[in-house]
């Protein structure tokens, strides 16, 4: 499941990846990361991506080098690709046993330069926790990728009583406002890449 939110083209505009990091068979994700779609709507200088990693299907990490050497595997250049062409993330991650799902692990540590330098936030449902403690430890793994965590959060509890719109309206703008603001904020430098 690929789908895109564009606005008008424009050479400044930002682009950040939404990952979806849930891929069970029957997974409230589908729903979440569709409700978050339609609340970032379209704005003047942000597109915003969906990738569901059911759609990205890498390998267990296996590699004789580390990612940040620059050399994937044939079945994982797509996914470098579509990591570096974004200028930020939102994660959408469930929380199973205190943590996140492997498959998110593992395509994060599939690339390595492609996260960097870049902001990221965190969208997180469960039980009565609303996944937060799988959000804390999605924040200590991307501090060493080198990304950006924003302090702002959506967590939604109990997931699966919240229907149609799994949060209440007030608690999603911060996350619009923050992944606006801290891609608009950490603008990588085009000859050093510094921000
Ligand atoms: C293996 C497994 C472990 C879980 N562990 C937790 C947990 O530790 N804390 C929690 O709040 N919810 C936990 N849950 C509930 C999930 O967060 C909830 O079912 C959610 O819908 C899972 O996301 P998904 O449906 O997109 O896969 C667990 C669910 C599964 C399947």
């Amino acid at each position: 499941m690929i789908s895109r939110i564009w606005g008008w083209p424009n050479e400044m505009r930002q682009r950040i990846l939404v990952i979806l990091g849930s891929t069970r068979q029957g997974r409230a994700g589908a729903a979440v990361s569709r409700w978050l779609m339609d609340q970032l709507q379209r704005r003047d200088q942000v597109d915003f991506e969906l990738v569901d990693l059911r759609d990205v299907p890498l390998p267990f990490f296996n590699h004789p080098l580390p990612p940040a050497s620059g050399q994937f595997a044939p079945e994982v250049k797509s996914w470098a690709e579509t990591v570096g062409a974004a200028d930020g993330y939102v994660i959408v991650t469930p929380e199973y046993n205190h943590g996140y799902p492997a498959v998110l692990k593992n395509a994060l540590d599939h690339v390595y330069r492609e996260w960097n330098r870049k902001p990221v936030a965190f969208v997180s449902y469960g039980a009565a926790g609303g996944g937060y403690r799988a959000a804390e430890q999605l924040r200590s793994v991307a501090v060493e990728l080198q990304m950006v965590p924003i302090r702002e959060q959506l967590a939604i509890p109990f997931v699966w009583t919240a229907s149609p719109s799994p949060v209440r309206s007030a608690s999603r703008e911060p996350i619009k406002q923050s992944s606006v603001w801290s891609t608009s904020s950490l603008v990588r430098s085009p000859q050093t890449g510094a921000v």
